[in-house]
């Protein structure tokens, strides 16, 4: 993974650095420098103006990652926003189950499902599990519905691997958890979408992903090219992802966007901040690569077929089948 290089930070490193150089240079001589510190001062101000202009332009407008729109940004506490957009014809090659598919489409976010003390509690879950692994490149995931987690340049399943042993690493109270916030959102879902919650089944993929800046090893690494959900997974109708870490306080760069001609609209993460979409091209979407810090996420799938629903994730004994019907 090339690291990235964006105009902003280092714009605003250059301008601190010019201050200290000032501070520094008037150490020296004084009054022939007078002058020149007080002209300095003008450059100084007026190219932090400039960059400061820059800056702003860049969080308003367009940047030149071509981002245009903030859809949900991490200082905002949002009640609920759903922005409707034309359905792609990406369902009509898939079974169609009436009151499910999606014939209304679009994306919401929301605050208000998921309290960031929920967040922080799903985020132990999502540390412990991923402290038993970990991949050599800088995104991991932990899926604890078939036990695969990252290690190394491969995966592992965890249930067959640590066998009873995973009843010390995680507890009945951690999988209630992960269920209560899974109906949690299936009912948002369910609500933005005029369906009922019942006909939505959780499907897989549903993962734990952890990411940061280290560079990618394998292609299971490469998280940042836009795709489609419906595309890459088949069963998927509805994805949603609930962020577990905050955009700019615990990493940078990593902010989802929707990709569409003429208006990319970003989706700042904020833990406990769910945001949902229907499955299909209508929302190609991508994942910035995460420049510092490490940010936290579960995707969390939901398919309007019932032979391609999964259970919940459980203690149950290795072995035991995870896809159950419910
Ligand atoms: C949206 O982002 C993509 C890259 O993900 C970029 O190629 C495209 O130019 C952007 N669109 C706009 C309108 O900025
Ligand atoms: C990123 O995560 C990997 C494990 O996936 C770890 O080995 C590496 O030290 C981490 N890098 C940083 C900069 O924290």
């Amino acid at each position: 993974m090339a690291p990235q290089r964006r105009g902003a930070p280092k714009a605003s490193d250059g301008c601190g650095a010019t201050e200290r150089g000032r501070r520094n240079s008037s150490k020296g001589g004084r009054a022939p420098r007078d002058v020149r510190k007080k002209w300095l001062r003008v450059v100084v101000l007026g190219a932090c103006t400039a960059l400061g202009g820059l800056l702003l332009r860049g969080h308003l407008g367009v940047d030149e990652d071509g981002v245009t729109e903030v859809l949900a940004s991490r200082s905002e506490v949002l009640p609920g926003r759903f922005v409707e957009v034309p359905c792609s014809e990406d369902y009509d090659s898939h079974r169609r189950f009436e009151g499910c598919t999606p014939r209304k489409c679009g994306r919401g976010v929301s605050d208000a499902v998921i309290s960031r003390d929920e967040a922080h509690r799903i985020r132990s879950i999502a540390e412990k599990g991923l402290s038993l692994g970990g991949s050599d490149g800088g995104a991991s995931i932990l899926d604890l519905h078939s036990g695969a987690l990252s290690v190394g340049e491969h995966f592992v399943n965890l249930y067959r691997y640590f066998g009873d042993k995973i009843q010390n690493v995680f507890s009945e109270e951690d999988f209630r958890l992960y269920r209560s916030v899974r109906q949690k959102v299936q009912l948002a879902i369910a609500q933005a979408f005029g369906i009922s919650a019942s006909s939505l089944h959780l499907t897989k993929p549903t993962f734990f992903s952890r990411i940061n800046n280290t560079a990618a090893r394998t292609a299971h690494d490469e998280y940042w090219h836009a795709h489609v959900d419906k595309v890459t997974y088949g069963s998927f109708d509805y994805t949603s992802l609930l962020y577990l870490s905050d955009y700019l306080d615990d990493f940078g760069g990593g902010r989802f966007v929707f990709v569409e001609e003429g208006a990319n609209r970003t989706v700042e993460p904020r833990a406990g901040r769910v945001s949902f979409f229907t499955s299909g091209s209508e929302n190609l979407h991508r994942v910035e690569k995460v420049r510092w810090g490490t940010r936290y996420a579960v995707t969390i799938a939901f398919t309007c077929d019932p032979d391609r629903s999964i259970g919940d994730p459980s203690l149950a004994p290795p072995g035991a089948s995870p896809t159950q019907p419910h």
